[in-house]
């Protein structure tokens, strides 16, 4: 009786996330997210080799599929939005699209090389078991990119914690930095290295002459950040199985 209670109420909880989603999606579009051009860099901290198999959890419109699919990687998207996927379906008509919580992925094991996902793992209610699956599915020597927020700083200590604006209908949530370290270690990860999100420098960069215009098949600068890292809005974490062999 308790499980299955517990059950209805956690599905109960999931259920308002998507819808929040589905609306968030078909009101806003793209105009939610970063222009495409801030996604390749993911790919980029991952030397994501051509042809390899790349799983991008939690996809949205799939922003990051198109990116993997111009630098010639086989791109798979999975997102509990059905209107998110709708939308991918035609922006990225080379991925394999699926519909599905991170908590349950419906692939078979280590299955892929890469695996990303970015902007999401704070979103997720089990997060411990969305992880625990993107092990499953990951080749033993595969790569994997996230990207987080930070609870450490000012916007969300004033914003979320005191002004009480957290987005709890979208189950907005966030983690210090060596908080998700441990996570991440507890889970049976090691970290590789730690990058401050790139988009605040993307973004000033695009102000430059010729810059909208860059190639985005090709690499860019990787920048340090203006102010001490544990102050970042959100960390990229690069990441391998435990005990896999170095690439
Ligand atoms: C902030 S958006 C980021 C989308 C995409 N990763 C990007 O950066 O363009 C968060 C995404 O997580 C998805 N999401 C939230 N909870 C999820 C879950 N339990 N399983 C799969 N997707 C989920 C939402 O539908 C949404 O598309």
């Amino acid at each position: 009786m308790t499980d299955s209670t517990e059950t209805t109420s956690a599905d109960a909880k999931q259920q308002d996330v998507t819808a929040w989603f589905d609306h968030t999606y078909e009101t806003a579009g793209f105009e939610y997210l970063r222009p495409l051009a801030a996604y390749p860099i993911f790919l980029q901290l991952l030397e994501a080799r051509a042809g390899a198999k790349h799983l991008d959890v939690a996809c949205g419109p799939g922003l990051l599929l198109k990116a993997s699919a111009m630098r010639g990687l086989k791109p798979s998207g999975l997102d509990v939005s059905r209107s998110a996927l709708d939308i991918a379906e035609e922006y990225v008509p080379e991925a394999s699209l699926h519909q599905g919580n991170a908590e349950r992925l419906p692939f078979k094991d280590e299955e892929f090389d890469y695996i990303t996902c970015v902007g999401a793992i704070e979103r997720f209610f089990d997060r411990r078991a969305a992880l625990q699956e993107m092990i499953r599915v990951a080749r033993p020597d595969a790569r994997l990119c996230f990207m987080v927020r930070n609870s450490a700083t000012l916007t969300w200590l004033l914003w979320c914690k005191l002004l009480r604006q957290k987005n709890t209908t979208g189950h907005q949530d966030a983690l210090d930095r060596d908080q998700w370290e441990t996570l991440f270690k507890d889970v049976g990860l090691e970290v590789l290295s730690v990058y401050a999100d790139q988009w605040p420098r993307q973004r000033l960069r695009r102000l430059l002459p010729g810059e909208r215009a860059r190639d985005l098949s090709t690499d860019e600068k990787i920048a340090e950040p203006l102010i001490p890292m544990r102050y970042v809005n959100e960390f990229i974490f690069i990441l391998k199985k435990r005990g896999a062999e170095s690439a």
